[in-house]
């Protein structure tokens, strides 16, 4: 049976993906790598948790060879709002950090995915039906970083041989794991406020549009690109991948439904505004579909439906 390496376990897709994963291969083949913040006991008590700073070479070398791994799902990354208040961080972890782990691949002959993001796409990229090959050329650190990540696994697919493999997620919705200061984080947020107090301040403009999807549609992105037939992949790494497209008032419209009481107002933080303003309003995701079977499950009404009810209970 092959075995796993997430990194960035902890973190917001890390912590769900690596349930998933343990699920479907088994619990003792799925080992979550986190690095300071703590697992939930869920995650930590379910399988294999070690201790992997994908900056630190030697650790994410020696986690590999103790485990034996074939398949490294390389999560852990800065997004983008952190990013831009840190830079010289963002650098370090999603540069340094995937160079350390395509290293290791290649020495140890693993598989490895990577998400790049709708951040890999900057102000001159068309914005309407974004192309899978088009015009790169972000703003933003985060963006540089991701531009930087794709080449680099296309480059250790050529050049070595390394089966990576990855995805640009849009925004990224769940209710296990909070996300880690993205741009996109409010359509996370705005669900837990209506909830906890019947209305939300949100940092972005209406009539941004951005692309987003569910987390179970995350998980399965990720899962089926690993197992889908190599012959069949023109592209490999950085396959546009959506499932709804959305402004702040539709969203908070959806929300409405819901929670009747709702009502939302607007802050704007220029910072994650001019973030926003620079992705796309929503992607093609053709090649996707047509190269490995990418066929999303959740749209706006059905994924804000199931929020409500799994945070109404949670929050309880
Ligand atoms: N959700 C991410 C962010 O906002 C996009 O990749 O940074």
């Amino acid at each position: 049976m092959e075995k796993i390496l997430v990194t960035g376990a902890v973190g917001q897709i890390g912590s769900e993906l690596t349930m998933a994963l343990r699920e479907r291969f088994g619990s003792n083949n799925v080992v979550a790598g986190g690095r300071k913040t703590k697992p939930s006991p869920e995650l930590r008590d379910s399988g294999p948790f070690e201790i992997v700073d994908c900056t630190d070479a030697a650790a994410v070398a020696k986690t590999v060879e103790k485990h034996k791994i074939d398949a490294i799902y390389h999560l852990a990354a800065i997004l983008s709002a952190v990013a831009e208040a840190n830079p010289q961080l963002a650098w370090k972890v999603n540069i340094d950090g995937l160079y350390n782990v395509l290293e290791v691949a290649r020495e140890h002959k693993c598989a490895v995915f990577v998400p790049s993001s709708i951040g890999a796409f900057g102000p001159s990229t068309p914005p309407d039906g974004t192309p899978q090959d088009t015009i790169q050329r972000p703003n933003t650190m985060y963006g540089v970083t991701k531009v930087a990540g794709e080449l680099l696994c296309d480059y250790y697919h050529k050049r070595f041989g390394v089966d990576t493999r990855g995805v640009r997620y849009p925004g990224i919705i769940s209710n296990v794991t909070l996300p880690g200061g993205g741009t996109t984080d409010y359509a996370v947020e705005i669900f837990y406020e209506a909830i906890k107090q019947g209305k939300y301040t949100c940092c972005l403009k209406a009539g941004t549009k951005l692309d987003m999807m569910y987390m179970p549609d995350a998980i399965k992105a990720a899962i089926d690109l690993m197992e889908a037939d190599p012959a069949r992949l023109k592209h490999r790494n950085a396959f546009n991948v959506t499932a709804m497209s959305f402004d702040p008032e539709e969203i908070a419209a959806e929300v409405k439904k819901l929670v009747p009481n709702f009502t939302m107002t607007y802050d704007v933080d220029p910072v994650r505004q001019a973030i926003a303003d620079s992705w796309p309003n929503y992607m093609d995701d053709g090649a996707a579909r047509e190269e490995w079977g990418w066929n999303p499950e959740y749209d706006l009404t059905t994924m804000a439906k199931d929020m409500i009810e799994v945070l109404s209970k949670k929050l309880a």
